[in-house]
């Protein structure tokens, strides 16, 4: 287990704050474990009325751990590794409890495609939100090759994925990703407070609206099919060469692989 995630419950609401801000943020096999077990148990427990995801330091996420992407390919992570961001995405779509997020800045990869599963998302003005798979040589995951199209329109959508074309937080409130912009210094003070009034309301009625909203068994069947791409993907000669490149410091060469 880790204490990068940290995990308060106060008046129904459950906090999970990321807090490994020196990696800013990335995503560790270990934190999707904190995450994954907080979740299940947010499902189960009457007492957690709402889940609130925020984080320390400048970012909110920076993604998945790129260490952890390289030792998956490399067939050097243990089996239960290995796994990586995967039950943690099953249980974003398995979630009928509300979810909210506090984006106070950079939202990189699964960082973004999770707020595709949040039902509040309070960003900060500046935030840039980027999803860079294509530029990892990956491909996107969380069900947004579905979701996200279906959000913001293929071309914006497109751009995101292919080109990593960065969308700031004002942007992300008109295209549909985000429901409120505010100054960033205000983003965790706005989110508690979304989270606490969804914490009044009838959990019974929270509950069926979120599952009329998404179809789970659709998300979960579309990230099956990204995740076994995502799978061939991590293991190709392209990615090895930007995982590579991301560890030197330096831009990543594709025309020597291929
Ligand atoms: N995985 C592992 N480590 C990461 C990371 C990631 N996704 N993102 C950042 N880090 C680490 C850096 O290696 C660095 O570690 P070090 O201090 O030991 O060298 C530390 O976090 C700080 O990152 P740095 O790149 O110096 O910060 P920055 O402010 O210059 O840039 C980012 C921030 C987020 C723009 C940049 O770190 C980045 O592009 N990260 C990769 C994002 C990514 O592609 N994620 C996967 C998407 S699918």
């Amino acid at each position: 287990m880790t204490d990068h995630v940290r995990v308060a419950l106060d008046s129904g609401v459950l906090t999970l704050t990321l807090a490994r801000p020196e990696k800013k943020n990335a995503l560790s096999n270990a934190m999707y474990e904190v995450l994954v077990r907080e979740m299940k148990r947010a499902e189960t427990d009457p007492a957690v009325r709402v889940v609130l995801f925020q984080a320390e330091g400048d970012t909110f996420t920076a993604g998945n751990d790129i260490m952890d992407f390289a030792a998956a390919a490399t067939g050097a992570a243990k089996p239960r590794e290995s796994l990586g961001a995967s039950p943690f995405l099953q249980a974003l779509a398995h979630a009928t409890k509300p979810y909210v997020a506090a984006v106070q800045g950079r939202a990189v990869g699964v960082g973004t495609t999770m707020l595709l599963h949040c039902d509040v998302v309070v960003i900060a003005e500046e935030a840039q939100l980027t999803t860079p798979f294509v530029n990892l040589a990956l491909v996107p995951e969380a069900a947004s090759t579905w979701l996200m199209p279906a959000r913001i329109g293929y071309a914006r959508a497109y751009a995101m994925f292919a080109l990593g074309q960065p969308v700031d937080g004002k942007t992300a409130v008109q295209i549909g990703i985000a429901t409120a912009a505010v100054p960033a210094a205000e983003v965790q003070k706005r989110a508690l407070e979304a989270a606490r009034v969804l914490a009044t309301k009838p959990a019974g009625a929270l509950k069926t609206t979120k599952q009329l909203m998404r179809d789970a068994a659709a998300i979960v069947a579309v990230m099956e099919r990204e995740g076994a791409e995502f799978a061939k993907r991590l293991k190709s000669p392209e990615a090895m060469e930007a995982f590579r490149a991301f560890t030197e410091r330096r831009p990543p060469d594709f025309t020597k692989v291929g």
